[in-house]
């Protein structure tokens, strides 16, 4: 991977962005995905904001070696703090956890004003992350998924509105498991959730021999909950 050739992952990220939109991708390591989308016209400009030292170093050299130091501008920080008020349209969050981009949405809550397209690409606990959007007036404009190297990656796109437009009367099966994805019904989705129903099956009947608490049965009840709701979308 370099910023001539992406990942498939990254690349569906960029697809995603509005045309020539001034973007923030925040934990850019090698600033690839910045560079891969000023240099085939996506953008106009980027921030890269990373916090860890190595990648930060990654990203500023990446950048002077593409000649890109005038349009891409790789900053040190934690999450949206490397941003001013207004300063791009669209934010990228990439290759995380959805616990993490969950947190980093909320800490930096207020220099989402002038943001109108979030793209959040989880590497698990995509659920995290709707519900945050679902919380904070974001409505969930497409969701798509990808297996690379034997991985299913989701990502989310996100513009501000009512989230009863996202998820109609399907909220909880839609927060799960996409509400768009679970639409959209594509070979990754039923992969990843045929996956995760049997080994959510599995923990259910390790747990029905040793729950006896409160607490576990309450978690064994939410299980099965969740086993319903995939039941229901793969049928
Ligand atoms: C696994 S890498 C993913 C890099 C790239 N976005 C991708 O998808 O390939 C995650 C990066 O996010 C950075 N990171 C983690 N937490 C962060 C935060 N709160 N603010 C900025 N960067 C962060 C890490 O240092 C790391 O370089």
């Amino acid at each position: 991977m370099n910023e001539l050739k992406l990942s498939k992952r990254l690349e569906e990220v960029v697809k995603s962005i509005p045309k020539k939109a001034m973007i923030a991708d925040i934990g850019s390591d090698h600033a690839y995905l910045p560079c891969y989308a000023y240099l085939n016209g996506y953008i106009r400009g980027a921030v890269a904001g990373e916090i860890t030292e190595g990648p930060l170093q990654s990203a500023i050299q990446q950048v002077k070696k593409t000649n890109l130091t005038d349009v891409i501008d790789v900053r040190k920080g934690n999450g949206l703090e490397v941003i001013s008020l207004n300063e791009v349209e669209c934010i990228t969050i990439a290759g995380m956890g959805g616990t993490l981009i969950r947190m980093i949405l909320d800490e930096g809550k207020e220099k989402l004003e002038g943001v109108t397209r979030l793209i959040l690409q989880p590497n698990i606990g995509a659920y995290h992350i709707r519900q945050w959007l679902m919380n904070h007036h974001w409505s969930i404009i497409d969701e798509k998924i990808i297996e690379e190297d034997e991985r299913i990656y989701e990502i989310i796109v996100a513009e501000r509105g009512d989230p009863l437009d996202t998820y109609g009367n399907e909220k909880e099966a839609g927060l799960l498991l996409g509400p768009i994805l679970m639409k959209k019904k594509e070979e990754a989705f039923i992969k990843k959730w045929t996956h995760e129903l049997n080994h959510t099956k599995q923990i259910v009947s390790q747990m029905k021999k040793s729950a006896t608490t409160e607490e576990g049965q309450r978690k064994l009840l939410k299980l099965e909950r969740e086993i319903q709701l995939i039941e229901g979308a793969l049928a």
